[in-house]
């Protein structure tokens, strides 16, 4: 999608928003605006919650912190894969333009907590929704480096404390995948 037609985005009702985002894997190397991830991640925490535990953490990663975490992945998929796939996934990783980590905050109620992770991710689909409207794409990773001790070093977080919730790469999407779902039928049950 052109830049012209991902501005375009912002001017769908929600209905269209919604079915209009896309996790997207290619970005451009701009950067967009600290005051726009502001904006959405300000709006995103509108989000249900119930209890209004605000679960959510962020975290917002500047360059030496990506950088950190691209090599623990790149690490991962070494050990795994080898070196030309560790350095595939490093040259990926590198590539992504902006980088937001999200933790729910851990309780030792497990209903609790599996309620606490369901608001984090109204929140991650707000953010992700917020971020399109501006023009701007995402994509939700959950990749293994974020369940690893090393993960919440880098961010400075406490695992007995927080889980990961994932990690959003956010920029400019050089490319919009097209997608189809099953029809509503395969989904809705009615009944009398
Ligand atoms: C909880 C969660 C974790 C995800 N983790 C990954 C991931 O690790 N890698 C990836 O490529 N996509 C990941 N995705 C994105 C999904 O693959 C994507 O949402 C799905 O293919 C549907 O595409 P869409 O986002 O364009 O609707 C994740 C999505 C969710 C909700």
């Amino acid at each position: 999608m052109s830049d012209k037609s991902i501005h375009e985005a912002s001017s769908l009702t929600l209905s269209a928003l919604v079915r209009a985002r896309r996790t997207i894997h290619e970005f451009t190397n701009e950067m967009p605006p600290r005051e726009l991830i502001l904006n959405a991640l300000d709006a995103a925490r509108w989000a249900p919650n119930h209890h209004r535990t605000e679960p959510w953490r962020f975290y917002w990663l500047g360059p030496a912190t990506a950088e950190h975490i691209s090599l623990l992945n790149a690490d991962i998929v070494r050990r795994k894969s080898g070196e030309d796939a560790a350095n595939a996934k490093l040259r990926r990783w590198r590539a992504m333009p902006g980088w937001l980590a999200v933790t729910c905050l851990r309780n030792e109620d497990p209903a609790r907590e599996r309620e606490d992770y369901a608001a984090c991710c109204c929140a991650v689909q707000n953010l992700l929704l917020l971020l399109w409207e501006a023009g701007v794409g995402s994509k939700w990773s959950t990749g293994k480096v974020t369940q690893a001790a090393p993960y919440f070093d880098a961010l400075g977080a406490d695992p007995k404390t927080e889980f990961s919730v994932g990690i959003i790469w956010y920029g400019y999407a050089e490319a919009v995948p097209v997608q189809a779902r099953p029809a509503l039928a395969t989904a809705l049950r009615e009944l009398a």
